[in-house]
């Protein structure tokens, strides 16, 4: 049987920390921006899975709709393989759109048939023993089913995967879904590129619960701020993809802090607020002019315009022009959502909140622009509501 291992990589185990997963989501980045081969992008995707939730075993399937079969490429001790679209878990979990999750493939009732004939008849021919299973399948940007992720056998001690594996797996398969039809249609590098960027953002927010739209709004809302203040369609295109970053540095903060349903205390905002510096950290050192712009969002995203936000306590046109526009964007969303902590408002209350802090926490010059664009900004709020 062979074993695919990605270069320099280790298996360890353990869960990865937030920050090794960054780094995991980092690495492949690059070698799948640079990758234009499908089965080699199949294969780096599956190892990236693999990584992501500590699995033995990870496979990429795509869905061949003109063959009805499945489809994957040589990965983790699975040979390439074609299967009937419908063959086992991951032909059930592509026709039903549902994830599966299986602590026990041999204990397992509610798809026991199809692991008897499946993965535990596999077992008998191989000596391999399937314990966990996770499969999740992925969408194209239509939102048609593309294909699923399989991930199997956790290494870990309690060999289980857990909710959190399931929501990085989750993010792993939404990004594989949008880059490989990318990388099937035009094999267009930068577009890769800005999904997994992209991807990177919904991690940061997806650890706090904030619903999957949110970084979409807030880069939508961003260019559209942008323009309105006169930036070049370049640069407010470059806005709209640094923007949905600004939260990466949210991955390193302690679930009880970040989740938290009620008030925080003095010392939990203060760590709260280290997730500005944190992902400035993690941004900084890229040159690309993308990550570069993303960095700074990061970092300078809870300044105010009167000098008294965080980190740093920049004053007025000291922060950046993206950090600007990026914090009303943000706050913006943040007050029309529901959060763990608070209730959504409603927009009148929103809009005295902005007319209050214009000049105090926001650009005054900024404030107007988004009193001008409010329609074009409730428009967006409404095609990207959260369901
Ligand atoms: P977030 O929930 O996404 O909020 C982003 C920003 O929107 C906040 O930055 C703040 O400027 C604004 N905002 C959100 N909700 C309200 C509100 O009810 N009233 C007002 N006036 N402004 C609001 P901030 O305050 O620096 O907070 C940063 C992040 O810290 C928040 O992101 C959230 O993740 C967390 N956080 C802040 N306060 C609390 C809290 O009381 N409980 C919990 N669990 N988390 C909090
Ligand atoms: C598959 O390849 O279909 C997954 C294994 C199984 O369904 O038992
Ligand atoms: C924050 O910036 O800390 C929260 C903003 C958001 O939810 O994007
Ligand atoms: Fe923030
Ligand atoms: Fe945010």
């Amino acid at each position: 049987m062979q074993e695919h291992h990605a270069g320099g990589n280790l298996r360890i185990n353990r869960d990865l920390t937030p920050k090794e997963m960054l780094q995991v989501i980092f690495d492949y980045a690059a070698k799948i921006a640079n990758e234009r081969r499908l089965d080699n992008l199949l294969m780096l995707m599956a190892d990236m899975g693999r990584e992501m939730v500590v699995a033995d075993r990870c496979t990429v399937w795509l869905l061949d709709s003109q063959k009805d079969e499945l489809f994957s490429t040589v990965a983790h001790g699975v040979t390439p393989l074609r299967l009937p679209s419908t063959a086992g878990l991951v032909g059930h979990a592509v026709q039903t759109g549902q994830p599966i999750f299986i602590e026990d493939a041999y204990t397992n009732h509610e798809f026991a048939d199809v692991l008897q004939s499946g993965a535990i008849a596999m077992d008998k021919l191989t000596g391999y023993r399937t314990k966990a299973l996770m499969v999740i399948p992925f969408r194209n940007n239509r939102g048609e089913i593309m294909g699923a992720y399989q991930a199997v056998n956790k290494l870990i001690p309690d060999e289980m995967f857990s909710e959190r594996d399931l929501e990085h797996l989750t993010l792993a398969a939404s990004y594989a879904g949008k880059s490989l039809e990318s990388a099937l249609l035009t094999a267009e590098i930068e577009e890769t590129q800005k999904e997994i960027i992209f991807s990177m953002g919904e991690i940061g927010e997806s650890r706090s619960k904030e619903t999957g739209n949110h970084v979409k709004r807030v880069a939508e809302y961003s260019y559209v701020l942008a323009r309105g203040c006169g930036l070049s369609h370049e640069e407010a295109e470059l806005l709209k993809h640094a923007s949905p970053m600004h939260d990466i540095g949210k991955v390193a903060i302690p679930d009880d802090v970040l989740k938290k349903p009620g008030k925080l205390t003095e010392e939990e905002f203060a760590v709260m607020q280290s997730h500005t510096t944190i992902g400035y950290q993690l941004l900084k050192n890229s040159k690309r002019s993308l990550l570069q712009a993303a960095a700074t969002v990061a970092h300078q995203h809870h300044e105010k315009w009167d000098g008294s936000g965080y980190p740093s306590g920049l004053h007025g046109e000291d922060i950046h022009i993206y950090s600007r526009i990026t914090a009303i964007a943000d706050v913006f969303d943040a007050l029309g959502s529901e959060r763990v902590y608070k209730k959504a408002w409603e927009l009148d209350r929103i809009l005295r909140l902005f007319k209050e802090e214009r000049g105090q926490h926001f650009d005054p010059h900024l404030v107007d622009v988004f009193m001008e664009q409010l329609p074009e900004l409730l428009r967006i709020r409404d095609e990207y509501v959260d369901v």
